[in-house]
């Protein structure tokens, strides 16, 4: 059984998905949830899934006390999902390969500091694009800018608001996220040569 946690500073409708799809699996379960907001809507989630929740304070995610502490629940992945703070060098470098995050749009475009929520959908919109999508990539020390492993894309209608846009997209995202997440951790397993594909 593979240990994820999460990251999300909002309502977490991401880590929910993730939550129900492996659910029905033995494969993964999420193990914690981080959460920058002590207001945050995945608390709920969490507090209905019965799943462990720490509030993060500023400066924390650097400490080797925390750093300790996720390294012992062994995740096979750490996935940002609408996590507002910067991660620490310190803490990408404990977890190589191993943090991914989910962007809605197609990076590299309309990525970067500021670029999130409705931000994203707003210029998408300004900009007349015709499509957006999704990005989901590795995390390294800049933002939004480690190696994607997947993109999928929708198109943007000529009457979208960003409210529209962004409810289009929450769709791409619920479907693709969790199954990028089972596609990862069936490659470690393969490599790892825990498979029965072997
Ligand atoms: C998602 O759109 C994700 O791409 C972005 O933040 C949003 C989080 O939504 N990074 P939710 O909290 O999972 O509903």
């Amino acid at each position: 059984m593979h240990a994820l946690i999460v990251f999300a500073s909002g309502a977490g409708s991401n880590c929910k998905a993730i939550i129900q799809y492996f659910e029905c699996h033995n494969k993964a379960r999420v193990a914690l949830i981080v959460t920058s907001n002590a207001e945050a809507g995945v608390l709920a989630i969490a507090a209905d899934y019965r799943i462990p929740t720490h509030v993060l304070q500023k400066g924390e995610a650097a400490r080797s006390e925390f750093i300790e502490r996720i390294e012992q629940i062994h995740p096979a992945l750490i996935i940002l999902a609408g996590f507002l703070w910067r991660i620490p060098d310190r803490f990408i470098q404990a977890f190589p390969r191993k943090i991914i995050n989910i962007h809605p749009a197609l990076l590299p475009e309309f990525g970067g500091k500021g670029m999130y929520g409705a931000f994203v959908h707003q210029a998408v919109l300004q900009a007349h694009k015709t499509k957006s999508g999704i990005t989901i990539h590795y995390v390294d020390e800049q933002y939004d800018h480690g190696d994607v492993i997947m993109q999928a894309h929708c198109a943007v209608q000529t009457r979208d608001t960003p409210e529209t846009l962004a409810a289009r997209i929450h769709r791409l995202e619920h479907f693709f996220l969790p199954r990028t997440v089972d596609f990862l951790l069936a490659q470690q397993d393969v490599a790892a040569g825990n498979n029965d594909l072997l």
